[in-house]
This record gives structure tokens, sequence and C-alpha cells, in this order.
């Protein structure tokens, strides 16, 4: 799955990027999430330019760890560990669809 996203300049540095992405990898990663979730945490990667210093921080902060450096799209890959991560990611509310 590929995804941007951008928070508006005066939102940033409130912890709301954090918390919105705890929320979906705690959904993707949940037992009881319906297929094709959920998925592994371990199996969980990110590729981010290497110049977004904002967002490398910010998912080591989730618990990511650098695994490669792919020097031809500048980009650094990122995989969980868990490594720093003291809590649980945040879970969200479910609810029940069909
Ligand atoms: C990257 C981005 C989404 C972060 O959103 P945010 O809501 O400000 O992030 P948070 O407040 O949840 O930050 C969580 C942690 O990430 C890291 N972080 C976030 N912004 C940072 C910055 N400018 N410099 C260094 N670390 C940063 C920090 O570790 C931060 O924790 P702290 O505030 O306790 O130090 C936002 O800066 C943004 O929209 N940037 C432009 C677009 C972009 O780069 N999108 C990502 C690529 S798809």
């Amino acid at each position: 799955m590929r995804f941007f996203f951008n928070s508006e300049p005066e939102y940033r540095r409130k912890g709301l990027a954090n918390r919105a992405l705890q929320l979906m990898f705690s959904y993707a990663t949940a037992s009881d999430s319906k297929p094709p979730l959920p998925v592994s945490k371990e199996s969980l990667v990110v590729r981010i330019g290497d110049k977004n210093t904002a967002s490398i921080a910010l998912f080591q902060k989730l618990g990511f760890e650098t695994t490669k450096h792919v020097a031809v799209f500048e980009e650094t890959e990122l995989r969980y560990t868990g490594k720093g991560v003291s809590s649980p990611w945040l879970i969200g509310e479910r609810r029940a669809y069909g």
C-alpha cells in the first residue's frame, strides 16, 4: 500500500501524525481485523525520501529502524522492529460492517 500524508503547517508537532499512524497500524495488525488483514507488525516497511528527516524521525518514534538505503531513488527504507517503543500503539474505535 502506498500513502502520502501532509499535515497543515500550523498543526505540526502536536503529535497528530504519530497518533493517526498508530491507529492505522494497530488496525492493520489487530488479530480480529477482517481479511486481507491482519498483517504482522514485522512486515510493515516504509520508504521515505532521504531529505524528509521529519518523516524518518516520525517513523523511528513509532518503532521503525533503517534497514536499507536505496541510493538510486534517494530513499531510506525502515522496517518495524519495535525498538524504543515502550507502550503499544493506540487502538481506535471499531465499527461493525455488514
Ligand atoms: C511529516 C509530518 C506528516 C509530521 O506530522 P506531525 O503531525 O507534525 O508529526 P507529529 O507531531 O506526530 O510528530 C511525531 C514525531 O515525529 C518527529 N518529527 C515530526 N516532525 C519533525 C520535524 N520537523 N523534525 C524532526 N522530527 C520531527 C518527532 O520525533 C516527533 O515527536 P516529538 O514532537 O515528540 O519530537 C509533517 O511534518 C508533514 O506533513 N510534512 C510535510 C509532508 C510530508 O513530509 N509527508 C510525509 C511523506 S508521505
